[in-house]
């Protein structure tokens, strides 16, 4: 079984997605054994204690500099024999020392359909307000491989998401978290845990079953 950490700051909801895919066995060939957070507070923490799976909080400004972070949240990578990470809404940057360390072992989950409304400052409700703001008619989500360039790396799955008159980004959130969001983690966790994600140039390949 490969072991997943599961990365978060807030409500958790990704996190809960994968939780439930993996009591209704849809996670095969994996097991979500350790959920990390960069806040004290995040709800993410509750879900995850509620299922069982160890916690831990890892605050940037306990560390004196961003190598010694580096190096706390490696070990505790390394201790728990990670071999899949999934940023679930987690809001602290992923260095290049850890990136590197992890080539192609981290996904992260964007609320736009990359590359709309991505990179530095898009996050959260910031990218669907830029996503009203411009007033594009479709919007979605995109899980992907992390590299050193923000919300770059190689696409795994996106799914697209209508957007309605009316929306507010609180709205458009919730109707990309629900159509796509928290169907798409899942399922490209369950597809990186049965070896079926190639990467080749920059792009993936989605081996069929
Ligand atoms: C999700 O919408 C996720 O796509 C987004 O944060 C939210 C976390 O919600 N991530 C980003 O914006 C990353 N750039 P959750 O804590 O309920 O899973």
């Amino acid at each position: 079984m490969l072991k997943i950490a599961v990365l978060v700051s807030g409500g958790g909801t990704n996190l809960q997605a994968l939780i439930d895919a993996q009591n209704n066995g849809k996670l095969p060939g994996g097991v979500l054994s350790l959920v990390i957070s960069s806040k004290k507070d995040a709800y993410a923490l509750e879900r995850a204690k509620k299922a069982g799976i160890p916690t831990k909080v890892l605050l940037r400004r306990d560390y004196a500099t961003q190598q010694d972070y580096d190096e706390a949240l490696l070990a505790l990578l390394d201790q728990n024999q990670i071999g899949l990470i999934i940023l679930a809404g987690f809001m602290t940057i992923i260095s290049e020392t850890v990136i590197r360390r992890y080539e192609n072992q981290i996904i992260n989950i964007h609320p736009s359909l990359i590359p709309s409304f991505c990179g530095p400052g898009y996050y959260g409700l910031k990218v669907h307000e830029a996503a009203l703001r411009r007033g594009v008619k479709v919007t979605g989500a995109t899980v992907h491989f992390v590299n050193e360039v923000c919300d770059g790396g190689p696409i795994i799955l996106q799914k697209a998401v209508e957007i309605l008159p009316g929306d507010t980004p609180e709205t458009l959130q919730r109707r990309v978290m629900e159509q796509a969001e928290w169907q798409l983690l899942p399922k490209a966790a369950a597809l990186f845990c049965q070896g079926r994600i190639l990467v080749q140039d920059g792009q993936t390949i989605i081996k069929e079953e």
